[in-house]
Formats: structure tokens, sequence, C-alpha cells
């Protein structure tokens, strides 16, 4: 039988060569996570190691799991082989994966991996992948071997590392009679070099990241990538850096009805001599109550026909009921979903918040403000990051601020999909985003006609609808004036 034959570069290519970037392989192993019914994943970054630690306390993997799914190139979706079952008290989730080849982003983090893992009632299992062997030409995929045990106790101790390494160090001798060229060695001695390199007590010198729970999965990354800390910068003072665009609103959490709220993720920068920081805490992202808090509050539903429902509050006045029909004659394709989001005015003085939380607000809103997208209760890539513009927000503007009203920097915000109501709706592999479908086109045609449709009724001084606007503006403006009247004769009479 003649068939396909594979090279050792598929998994490199459908890994680190696929992934959008690195925050986004990151949000794939909190996927998984939150697939394996994990309550946590916590990725901690060693910046002086080089190491980069993401682990889980989900139900973990045995050597068969690991084998028949961890191991298996493009292993069937979640949805088609028996689901995970969810563990007693826990709440069911939707299982994220799809494509079966999440996993392979790790090898765009770092350039191996420790796999430790744990499954209630089977002993620890430890596995070392080395992906740099994923890059060399003219290797098969067979050829390339993954060091796999089963530990006689809980932790892994030296005789195991040495029994991980040595299949793979095999191999490489293997490999050097394939080409005797000096920059053949020269990979080959790199690759022996990164193995050498875990020591045999891999996580003697990580006290922070405690190996194993009673069950759960932990991925040891050494030498991470050295793109990893120019991702974590950001690039001005008032900017976000790619990494908290991207991982920010991880979990709907922040919203008023969150989807999983058992489960949390956060990262943990060890910049050394003991200083580290949480990056990924509540605190620095926006919560429930900021919507009560905004200038203005909207939020409703598409139904199935793409018509829109629902209530308004512009500055202090009652929320009030709207709808908004279909602007296409026949139904979206997309599939209902929910929106909600809040507006901050653009100057403090036209604005209802103290002076000192609108600073908070504008900061934040700055950084992290934009209209994120939820599935299922996880983010999709990139939507929310200011950089993408995939509802022509700021392209508008230019066109006419006061018609558009609407900017990425003034407003937060969540719309919140399913995959069993949004099935047409699908991710790229390498999630930058939806494929681009009619689902799709109907999705943002229906936000697009929202948002042009309620800052022309609510938000334009003579949109139909605007008086709760226009006085609301002209009120707070009269408030600020005498404020600033006040003032100047408090200084005055001083
Ligand atoms: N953290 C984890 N805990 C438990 N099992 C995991 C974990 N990560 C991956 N797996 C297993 O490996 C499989 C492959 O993961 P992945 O490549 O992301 O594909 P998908 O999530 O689409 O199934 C998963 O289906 C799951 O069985
Ligand atoms: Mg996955």
């Amino acid at each position: 039988m003649t068939s396909f034959r594979a090279r050792a570069r598929a998994v490199d290519m459908l890994g680190r060569q696929q992934i959008a970037n690195l925050p986004t392989a990151l949000s794939e192993l909190f996927k998984n996570a939150h697939d394996a019914y994990a309550t946590y994943a916590i990725a901690d970054y060693y910046r002086k190691l080089n190491v980069l630690v993401v682990r889980d306390d989900g139900v973990g993997m045995d050597l068969d799991t690991f084998q028949g799914s961890w191991l298996t190139i493009a292993t069937e979706s979640k949805l088609e082989r028996s689901p995970v079952d969810s563990p007693p008290g826990m709440q069911p989730r939707v299982q994220l994966g799809e494509k079966g080849i999440g996993r392979f982003a790790i090898g765009a983090l770092g350039s191996q991996v420790l796999v430790m893992s744990k499954l209630a009632g089977s002993p620890t299992i430890a596995a070392l992948v080395n992906w740099q062997m994923f890059e060399l030409p003219g290797v098969d995929l067979d050829e390339v071997p993954v060091g796999l045990i089963e530990l006689d106790a809980e932790e892994l101790s030296d005789v195991d590392v040495r029994g991980l390494k040595a299949p793979l160090c095999e191999a490489l001798e293997r490999f050097r009679s394939k080409d005797s060229s000096v920059s053949w060695q020269g990979r080959l001695d790199a690759i022996r070099a990164t193995i050498d390199a875990l020591p045999d007590d891999p996580y003697w010198d990580l006290p922070d990241s405690i190996a194993l729970g009673a069950t759960g999965t932990t991925f040891l990354i050494s030498s991470a990538s050295p793109e990893l800390p120019a991702d974590l910068e950001s690039q001005g003072t008032n900017e976000a850096s790619l990494f908290d665009r991207t991982l920010h609103g991880f979990t709907d959490v922040w919203l008023r009805e969150p989807t999983t709220p058992e489960f949390s993720v956060d990262f943990v920068d060890h910049r050394g001599g003991g200083d580290s920081e949480s990056r990924l805490g509540p605190n620095e992202f926006f919560v429930a109550a900021d919507f009560d808090q905004a200038d203005h509050h909207i939020r409703g539903e598409f139904d199935d026909a793409g018509n829109f429902a629902g209530t308004i509050r512009v500055f202090a006045e009652d929320a009030v009921d709207f709808d908004i029909p279909c602007p296409d004659s026949s139904p979206p394709r997309c599939g209902p979903f929910t929106f909600e989001v809040g507006v901050v005015q653009g100057m403090a003085s036209e604005s209802t918040l103290d002076p000192e939380a609108f600073q908070a607000m504008s900061m934040k809103l700055r950084k992290l403000g934009g209209l994120y997208v939820y599935k299922d209760g996880i983010r999709v890539q990139p939507y929310g990051r200011p950089d993408v513009d995939y509802l022509e927000i700021e392209e508008r503007r230019t066109l006419g601020a006061g018609y558009y009203f609407f900017s990425y920097r003034r407003m937060f915000g969540a719309i919140c999909l399913s995959s069993e109501r949004n099935s047409g709706l699908r991710e790229k592999a390498g999630r930058e985003g939806f494929t681009g479908g009619r689902a799709y086109s109907d999705f943002r045609r229906l936000l697009m006609n929202l948002l042009v449709e309620l800052a022309a009724r609510f938000f334009r001084s003579d949109g139909p609808e605007a008086r709760s606007y226009v006085q609301g503006r002209e009120r707070l403006a009269r408030e600020d004036q005498l404020r600033k009247e006040r003032d100047r004769q408090a200084t005055a009479g001083r």
C-alpha cells in the first residue's frame, strides 16, 4: 500500500510556524487546562533561568491517554470521542479543543518540554520532547523519539531524567551519519546542548512551581523563547504589551454571568532576586461593576433572525428598551448572540465619573479598551486587541467622529457566542480570528450596523432619541463650569 509519509517538520509547521504569537500559544495551553477541568492554569516565567512552567490541576493523563491523545497528531476532536466526565461537583464544560493540534504551539514557547502528568489512580507519567528535532530537514516523523516513562514515585528522580533523555541522545547519534557538513553537525550539537541543559532535578531551582497536585499536568519549557521578554514589554507608557492585550480577560469572569467561574489563569513573571509579579491579576482588568460606572451602558441580544433587542442607559438616566431590526432581508448565518458594552466620555468634564475614577478608567481603557469576543466563556483571539479593528470602528471614525461616536479606547465590552448556537463561526488554526465565511461577514455586518444605529439614534445631537445625551452633556458642562468657578474663587480668596 502506498500512502503519505510525514517528515518531522510537519509537527513544526502545525505548531511553532502556525501559531499567531507567543501569548496565543500560551492561551492554547490554558484552553487545554480548561478542557481538563482544571480550576487554574498558571504560567511561571523564570527570567534568569529562561524557563517557563505551565501547570494545571486538571484531570491529568496516564500513559494511554498521553500516547493516544497527546502524542497523536490531529487527534479526534474532543466532540467526537467520549468526553472527559466532569469531576464530581463541577459544572460540565463545553470542550474548546476541536482541531487536535493546539498543544504543538508549545514549540513556539521554547525549544524543549518536559511534561509531567498525573491521572487519579494511575502512576505519574513524564515525557521529554525536543522541538528543535522537528526543525531538522530530511528526518521522518517516526525517526524523532519522545522520551516517555511511568514514574515509580511521585517525584522525578535523576534516573528518570536520564531515562527520558536517553532515546533523544541516541537518535541524535543516528542523525550524525546523515550528513557530515559542519552546519548539520552544529545543529545536532545545539540540540544536544538543550538536552544536556535539563538538570537531573529540573524543579530544584523552581520553588514556586509545585510540580504536581493530586492530579494535573505540568509543562516545563526550556529554554524559553528569546522573544518572550519583548512580548511582555509595553511599547509605551499608555500601551499594554502584546502579552497583556492577548491574555487579559481570558475567561469571561468579568461579565455578569460568567460561563466557567471555577476556572482562572495567571502568569507570574519571576524577574529574579525574589521579585515576581502576577501579570493577569483580576485588578488589572475590567469587572462587571465597571458597566454600572460607565457613562453609558448598552446590553442586549441578537436573535436568530438578526433582530437586536436590548436596553440602553445614557448618563444617569433610567435604562430604556430599544430594538434594531436586522439590516438584511435574509436571516444571518452566524446565529444568535449577546452584546454588552460600557462607554466612557472622552473628557473628564463630560463624564459622570469623578475625576479620580475617570483618570483610572481612562488609563485602563487606553490600554485594554475594546470589544472582546467570547465563545463558551473563553476569549477568542485576537478580538479585543485595539490593533484589530474588526468592526472598522477606528476606520469609520476618521469619516466623522460625531456620527460614529464609538472608539475602542473609550469602550469595553463583550460579545458572547457559543459553539452550539454559533457553529458557523469557526476559528483559524493559528488563532488569528474566525475564518472569513458567510457567518463571519453576517456577524460583522450585524455589529457594525448596531454601532452605527446606536450612534445615530442616541448619541448624535440631532438623533431622534439623543435628548438624554445632549441634556446630560450640557448639565455636566455646567457643573464643571461651576466647579471651576468655585476653585477660582477659593484660590483668589486665599
Ligand atoms: N493540560 C492537559 N491536561 C489533560 N490533557 C491534556 C492537556 N493538554 C492536552 N491534553 C490532551 O491532549 C490532547 C491534544 O490537545 P490539543 O493539541 O490542544 O488538541 P485539542 O485540544 O484540539 O484536542 C487533548 O485532546 C487532551 O486529550
Ligand atoms: Mg486544545
